[in-house]
This record gives structure tokens, C-alpha cells and sequence, in this order.
């Protein structure tokens, strides 16, 4: 499928013109973890710090995703696998950028966060295992789809009616019961830092 396409990435500018133009190191911080498990909000907490500090972000969730990009795809297995797929090629592109990517997916399967990382790279990815318990993400049940799915009106549901894998070996695990987001975020700000930190050389040779 791909004999006819001739990359011009080695005519393009390279990751590191851009991550000196931005003087920062781009990566992918993969959140993982039930829905209601807090990815969203502690993503969005993340975002606020980075972008205090002087980094650019963004955030990629299924409201953005599933909505835009991926509107064509369900929860099949298939369907996910998909999903997750598109989604990493998007993350290496803005990591690629020089850009910290924030994905926050349920990516719910050991294979499934294999393929990411494996996309990505694993050198620019750093796994983020939202661990609050199934029994207080269905508390909070925000989005009604807990009590839905407990009803049987939402099929192959993660965490009821479909499996989440637990990681086995993520760079940091957060569980969001009565912790606030934003000391969850600082926590995870502060185990990335010494990758994404600003290079000086910027400001030093080129203002
Ligand atoms: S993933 O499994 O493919 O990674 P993704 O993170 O994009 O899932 O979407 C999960 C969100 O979609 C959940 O937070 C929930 O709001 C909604 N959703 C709707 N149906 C399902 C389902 N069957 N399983 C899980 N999440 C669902």
C-alpha cells in the first residue's frame, strides 16, 4: 500500500529545529484508566501548569477525538484498536513537532497501550495509569453511563461489560480519590520535567 509514497521527511526541517524553535523537548504523556477515572480533568490540570511554566501542549481526549477524527469509529474491539491507533499516529506527529502531547483515553487493553507506545516510540512516551477504583468511577458516574451500562443499555463497557487490562509497569500511577487534580497533575509535571525541559540555546543564540 505504501510503494508509491516517497517520504520528504530527510527534506523537511527535523524534530529538533522545531524543538529549538520552541525551546522545549516534545513527548507524549499517555493517560490510561477507566472513564471517570479523572484523565480528562487531570489532563486539563496539566495543561494549565505546562502552559504557566511557558510549554506547549495539547490536550487529546475522546471529546475532541471521537467527535472529529474518529466520529466513524464505536467500542468494538476493532473499532478501539482503530481509535488508539489514529490517535498515537496523531501524538507522534505533535510530539514529532517539538509539542507535549496529553492523550486521555480509556485505551483499555495491555495490546492496545503496546501499539501506542510502539507508535509513538518509547522513548517519548510516558504511561500514565489512572488508577481510581472501578467502585468510585461508577460513584461518580458523571456521564450516566455506569448506571446505563449496569442496565445493559451500553454494551462491551469497560470496566462492566468489557475488560481493562491494569498496567503493568506504567512511569507513574494516580488514584484521583479526594486528591485534588491539580496536586495529581503536579505530580505527574513533576516526573517529566528533566525530559521536556527548555533548552537556553534558543534564547541564548537567536533573540
Ligand atoms: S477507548 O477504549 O477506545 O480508548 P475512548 O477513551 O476513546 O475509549 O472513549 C471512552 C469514552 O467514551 C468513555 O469515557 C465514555 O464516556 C464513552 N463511552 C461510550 N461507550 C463506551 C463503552 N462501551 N466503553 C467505554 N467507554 C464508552
Amino acid at each position: 500500500m505504501t510503494d508509491n509514497i516517497y517520504p520528504i521527511k530527510d527534506r523537511m526541517e527535523s524534530r529538533s529545529d522545531k524543538e529549538r524553535i520552541l525551546g522545549q523537548r516534545g513527548l507524549t504523556i499517555w493517560f490510561t484508566g477507566l472513564s471517570g477515572s479523572g484523565k480528562s480533568t487531570v489532563a486539563i490540570a496539566l495543561e494549565s501548569i505546562l502552559s504557566s511554566k511557558g510549554y506547549l501542549c495539547r490536550i487529546l481526549d475522546g471529546d475532541n477525538i471521537r467527535t472529529g477524527l474518529n466520529s466513524n469509529l464505536g467500542f468494538s474491539e476493532e473499532d478501539r484498536n482503530e481509535n488508539i491507533r489514529r490517535i498515537a499516529e496523531v501524538c507522534r506527529l505533535f510530539t514529532d513537532t517539538g509539542i507535549i502531547t496529553i492523550a486521555a483515553f480509556v485505551s483499555p487493553t495491555t495490546n492496545l497501550r503496546r501499539m501506542a507506545r510502539d507508535i509513538v516510540g518509547k522513548e517519548d512516551f510516558v504511561e500514565v495509569y489512572m488508577s481510581t477504583p472501578l467502585s468510585e468511577c461508577e460513584r461518580r458516574d458523571v456521564k450516566g453511563l455506569y448506571a446505563r451500562a449496569r442496565r445493559g443499555e451500553v454494551k462491551d463497557f469497560t470496566g462492566i461489560s468489557a475488560p481493562f487490562d491494569i498496567p503493568e509497569n506504567p512511569a507513574i500511577s494516580i488514584d484521583t480519590t479526594g486528591s485534588d487534580p491539580e496536586t495529581c497533575a503536579m505530580r505527574i509535571f513533576e516526573k517529566i520535567e528533566s525530559k521536556i525541559r527548555k533548552n537556553r540555546d534558543y534564547e541564548e543564540n537567536y533573540l
